[in-house]
This record gives structure tokens, C-alpha cells and sequence, in this order.
């Protein structure tokens, strides 16, 4: 089986997509694929002329964020007939408009946090929410262009005026507490994972692929009821959205309170990162799956 790896791509995510990438590209050859890798850049017609001049098997999308994982780049393949892994286009776009996503969610009987769709003037006319609230891109991954508004946090205004994420802001409720994450592939979450963020305030960034930026725990040190509830409803919103392959839920659980507390899904990632310091790769070798038998399983799913 030849295998084409998609990775880098033109997204606010394109370092990570590269890690991503390289370490996929090595497993899969472990594994015993034949491998080609393309450096997707902003030319469609070249990418599409080296997918077709590599004439693959199936394309590996290690890509992140905007064309790689909102369904643009599934619908080219779905185009050119060609299977390929992760969500396909309509599960991928649903599940990169975080807007989208939590009305899927919703509907499905899932826990969302309040939030509300403003344009940057709304924002930078008056708070959105009651503090602390978080402004967040209604598509972008890794945290890119998140920010947590507590009370006497006076850069609202700074933050409304230099927005580059489109003509939206999603503001959603802060849910204090702790950060999990699920792993799903097909119809059998992975494990919880406990994100505890040592340098940033929150799982940042630099927290999320700095080397030594968080602590992960799996399992994670959590009531078993939550824990239960994590896999259920990350499998539910999996399957709510229509998506395949390997997905990974996030969380807020608001602890503070008492256990067991409140459970709050903030999204699904349909392209989770497969670095070095992700989080998914942790949790399927948790369950046993080494990283080339992750990659080899993602390739078995791929479809068109
Ligand atoms: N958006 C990053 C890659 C993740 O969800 O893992
Ligand atoms: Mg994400």
C-alpha cells in the first residue's frame, strides 16, 4: 500500500502539522507502507498535481486547521476519488466551526458551555458574558488566538482591535477547574487524560508543544462517575457529528465545587495532534496501541 502523507499546509497550525507529519511518516514506514510525503503549501493546483503524479492508495492527512481539517482538503480528495483518513468533509467542517459543533452538541443532549457569536466591535464595545469569560477564532486549533477575560482585565478593548480571525468572535463561559481530553477511534474511547498546564495560566500554545509545557495523567486521577462520563459522551459527540477514524474530545471539569462535579465539552478535534507531545498517541499507547499501529489502524479506516 502506498501511503501519501499530507503535512504543513498554510494554517495559523502548519509547525505542528510538520511535526505531526514527520513522525507519521516514520511509523508508517515502520509499519511497512511505502511513504511519500508532500509539503502542502498555499498552491492547490501543485498540491493537487503531486497527490496525482504520487498516484497514492490512500492520502494520510496529518494536516491542521483551516483547509486541512474543515473539509477542504476531504472534499478535493472525495473529488479525485481517493481514500484518505480522519473525518470526511461534512463531519470535518461541522467539528472545525466551534459554533456549529456545540448546536450539534446541544441538540444531542451534550453538556455545552454558555457562549455567544459576536462581531470584534460588540467585543470591544462592552463584555459579552459575565467575567471571567474566554474569547476564542470560531475555527482555529491548538488555542491559537484564545484569551481568558477575568475580572479587572482591562485588554479587551487591545484584543477586539487586533482580531485577525475573520469577521467573528466566539465568547464562551470560563469554566474554572481542570482540562481533560478523550481519545476516540471509531466506537471505543481511549482513556481520559488529566492536562495540568505548568508554565501558561491555562493549556496554551507553548504549554501544549513545549517540551516539559504540561503534565499529562492517564488515567486521569478523576471520579469515576466523570471518568465514565468523559468516554460516553466523547463517543457520543464522535458519532453526533458523523465523524471517522480518530478523534480526541476536550473538556473543562469544573471541580471546585465538590465531586463529582460538572462536565462541560468545549470541542472535537477531527485531525488530533500526532506529535511528539500529543495527547492522543499517549493515550492509544495507554491502551496498548503503539504509535505505527495507531497510524497503520488510521490507514485501515480510510475512506472516500
Ligand atoms: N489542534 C491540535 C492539533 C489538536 O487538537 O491536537
Ligand atoms: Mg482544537
Amino acid at each position: 500500500t502506498h501511503v501519501v502523507v499530507l503535512h504543513g499546509g498554510i494554517s495559523a497550525e502548519r509547525e505542528v502539522s510538520l511535526a505531526s507529519g514527520q513522525q507519521c511518516v516514520a511509523a508508517l514506514r515502520e509499519a511497512g507502507f511505502e511513504v511519500t510525503a508532500i509539503d502542502v503549501g498555499p498552491d492547490l493546483a501543485a498540491t493537487i498535481a503531486a497527490i496525482r503524479a504520487s498516484r497514492p492508495d490512500v492520502v494520510f492527512n496529518a494536516l491542521h486547521g483551516r483547509f486541512g481539517e474543515d473539509g477542504c482538503i476531504q472534499g478535493v480528495l472525495d473529488w479525485m476519488g481517493i481514500p484518505y483518513t480522519h473525518s470526511g468533509l461534512r463531519a470535518s467542517a461541522l467539528a472545525m466551526d466551534k459554533v456549529a459543533a456545540k448546536a450539534v452538541f446541544h441538540a444531542a443532549g451534550l453538556p455545552v458551555p454558555a457562549h455567544r457569536l459576536l462581531e470584534p466591535e460588540e467585543l470591544e464595545a462592552d463584555d459579552p458574558l459575565p467575567r471571567p469569560y474566554v474569547v476564542k477564532p470560531v475555527n482555529e486549533g491548538s488555542s491559537v488566538g484564545v484569551h481568558i477575560l477575568r475580572k479587572g482585565d482591562n485588554r479587551r478593548a487591545e484584543i477586539a482591535q487586533g482580531w485577525r480571525f475573520g469577521r467573528t468572535v466566539l465568547a464562551e463561559e470560563f469554566i474554572p477547574g481542570r482540562e481533560l481530553t478523550v481519545g476516540v477511534l471509531g466506537d471505543r474511547a481511549l482513556a481520559v487524560t488529566d492536562i495540568i498546564a505548568d508554565a501558561g495560566e491555562f493549556y496554551d500554545y507553548s504549554s501544549k508543544y513545549a517540551e516539559g509545557g504540561s503534565r499529562h495523567v492517564v488515567p486521569a486521577a478523576v471520579h469515576p462517575t466523570i471518568r465514565e462520563q468523559a468516554m460516553e459522551v466523547a463517543l457520543a459527540a464522535h458519532r453526533a457529528l458523523g465523524c471517522r477514524g480518530a478523534t480526541r474530545a476536550d473538556f473543562r471539569y469544573d471541580d471546585t465545587a465538590g465531586e463529582p462535579g460538572r462536565l462541560v465539552l468545549l470541542e472535537v478535534n477531527t485531525q488530533p495532534g500526532l506529535t511528539p507531545t500529543s495527547l492522543l498517541p499517549e493515550q492509544a499507547a495507554h491502551a496498548g496501541i503503539n504509535f505505527p499501529a495507531l497510524c497503520a489502524w488510521m490507514v485501515e479506516q480510510a475512506r472516500h
